[in-house]
């Protein structure tokens, strides 16, 4: 079973994506922290976002840091955002995204073009949304217990103006794949999102519920 789980900027996508793991079994992929991690790569040996060329050479990266303390940073994530849009970049991430949804047993992956482009046949595509405030007060919430800086308006400017990158682009933009179930968290906790999700899933996949 290959669950895709695709939506933008603090939807709750990966806190679905991992609950979802849990709850069947599968290993999960957060697709962000790859690009994420080129970023970072970019970021630290002083590469320039502008060009394709640099941040192409920064998709050499053989390890993922998610507990890395700046790969959630704002700078990598506006880095992120940037880098993504290219398509050399994004063919450069396809093959390890590709093998991860490929392996037998299935797994769970959560990004932008999961249910589009990196796994179509998935068997379960999610596509989750939230209000753009929604989304800023729960990043400004993340980012004050990771002990980093975290102001409404600037993230929120932030969070919408990655929204019109990340759909606008000609390369995989963010979209809703045609065979995706909607779920919208706005008035969800991560509790009842999860609830949600497992239950959409359950009734895609024709799993019979536990009682
Ligand atoms: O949840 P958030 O947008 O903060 O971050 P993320 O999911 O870790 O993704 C970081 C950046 O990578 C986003 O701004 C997207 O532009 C990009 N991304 C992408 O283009 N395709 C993916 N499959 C995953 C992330």
């Amino acid at each position: 079973m290959v669950i895709a789980v695709d939506g933008p900027a603090a939807s709750g996508k990966g806190t679905i994506a991992k609950a979802l793991a849990a709850h069947f079994g599968l290993p999960h992929m957060d697709t962000g922290l790859l690009y994420r991690s080129v970023a970072l790569n970019l970021w630290r040996w002083g590469g320039d976002a502008a060009s394709e060329f640099e941040a192409l050479r920064a998709c050499d990266v053989s390890t993922v840091d998610p507990d890395d303390p700046e790969i959630r940073s704002e700078p990598v994530s506006r880095i992120a955002s940037t880098v993504s849009a290219y398509p050399s970049v994004r063919a450069a991430l396809l093959e390890r995204q590709q093998q991860f949804a490929g392996q037998p047993g299935g797994a769970v992956l959560d990004g932008r073009d999961i249910g589009t482009v990196i796994a179509p046949d998935a068997t379960v595509k999610l596509f989750v949304t939230a209000t753009p405030e929604v989304r800023a007060q729960r990043r400004v919430r993340e980012l004050l217990q990771r002990g980093m800086p975290g102001h409404f308006e600037e993230v929120l400017t932030d969070i919408r103006a990655r929204d019109e990158r990340d759909a606008g682009r000609h390369d995989a933009p963010l979209t809703q794949a045609e065979d995706a179930v909607l779920l919208d968290t706005t008035d969800l906790s991560a509790e009842q999102a999860v609830a949600e999700a497992v239950r959409i899933v359950e009734q895609r996949a024709a799993i019979p519920t536990r009682s």
